[in-house]
């Protein structure tokens, strides 16, 4: 045993000692070195052939290679041990926390968030709500509604048309039979479509209850449209439909209003403009002050004040009778308005397409 060697072995324990992760490791470095049979013992042993010259410093050295790792060995010792006693050994403990994303739980979707908020203020204000099949036919989604048969909206550019299979009659009634509004009391007829917009519940709710009617329909809506910024293949409505004896325009206003006050907040004012479509008379599209600016002109409006909302009416006569409902003692208001529109201008989305993309990244602000 020379001097060299000395220090070569407590080099070596010393960085054995180092290494060590487990308290485990400590009882068999302990047995192995440190005890009466251990290395550092036999080590001593050898100081007898040693020759006289190098003694003193060898069994110097010895002393210190047994002090140092004694030290070392205590030090990691009480390391380990307090680890072992906590029951945390496996655990680093200085290891940099993992976050976890504000939302993780899950939240609402922002159109159906917008979708919800809607449906609770009418409901408040005594609406039932509805929902109809989105595969349609022709009659319900056009021709009850008083379309001519050679209207534009009928086009191929527009619809999506559904080819039926053989035994599309039974597959529809059942797929419907459950629904509110659905297809089973009166059954869709060919030609087959996905309905381009929510007015169609509108019929079938005449077609199975009797005045009074007082109901919101939302629902998804398709359109042969190219995806762009401003339109999307399918999107969200909800129609609204009352119908009673001595129903009048001041009625709908009044509601529209209501509506607006509750969505878009206290001091909002709506206008009405003559517009058309083939199911109501007289026709209108209603705009709401610009809840950005109130009215004074930004961005949002394009400097006019005001936002585009939803189209309105009252019902048409046709309309009526065509579903049994005598139009002489009766009559009723509808409205219908864009759902993915109304969150884009709420929340300042410029493209549609954020909507319905599930980017987490754009989710997460909502
Ligand atoms: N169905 C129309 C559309 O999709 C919206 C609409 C306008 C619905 C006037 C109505 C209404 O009920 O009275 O463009």
């Amino acid at each position: 045993m020379t001097l060299n060697e000395i220090l070569i072995v407590r080099e070596k324990l010393l960085a054995d000692l180092d290494a060590m992760t487990g308290a485990g490791e400590l009882d068999a470095f302990k047995l192995a070195h440190l005890t009466r049979k251990g290395t550092i013992a036999a080590m001593f042993d050898n100081l007898r052939a040693v020759s006289k010259e190098e003694k003193p410093l060898a069994g110097k050295e010895l002393n210190l290679l047994r002090q140092s790792v004694e030290e070392r060995f205590a030090e990691k010792e009480q390391l380990l041990g307090a680890r072992r006693q906590e029951g945390l050994s496996h655990i680093d403990l200085t290891m940099p926390a993992r976050t976890v994303p504000v939302t993780a739980p899950g939240h609402e979707h922002p159109l159906m968030k917008t979708l919800n908020e809607m449906i609770s203020i009418f409901e408040r204000m005594g609406f039932a709500v509805e929902y109809g099949p989105e595969t349609e036919d022709d009659e319900h989604n056009f021709g009850k509604l008083n379309f001519p048969p050679d209207h534009p909206a009928r086009d191929m550019q527009d619809t999506f048309f559904v080819k039926p299979s053989a035994d599309w009659g039974a597959a529809v009634g059942a797929h419907h039979a459950g629904e509110g509004t659905g297809a089973s009391s009166s059954m869709l007829t060919a030609p087959l479509l996905l309905r381009t917009h929510t007015s169609p519940v509108q019929i079938r709710l005449m077609e199975k209850q009797k005045p009074p009617i007082r109901a919101i329909m939302p629902g998804r809506v398709y359109r042969n449209e190219a995806a762009s910024a401003r339109s999307s293949a399918a999107f969200f409505q909800i129609e609204g439909l009352v119908v009673d004896r001595g129903v009048t325009m001041a009625d709908l206003k009044g509601v529209l209003l209501s509506f607006a006050r509750h969505f878009f907040g206290s001091d909002a004012k709506i206008r009405l403009r003559p517009s058309f479509f083939p199911f109501t008379e007289p026709s209108a599209e209603m705009d709401v002050s610009c809840y950005i600016c109130g009215g004074k002109g930004c961005r949002v409006c394009q400097n006019s004040g005001w936002l585009e909302i939803m189209g309105a009416g009252m019902v048409h006569p046709n309309v009526l009778s065509g579903c049994g409902i005598d139009p002489e003692t009766h009559s009723g208001y509808a409205f219908g308005f864009g759902i993915d529109r109304t969150t884009m201008m709420r929340y300042g989305v410029s493209d549609i397409r954020d909507l319905y993309e599930n980017d987490y990244r754009f989710l997460e602000q909502f």
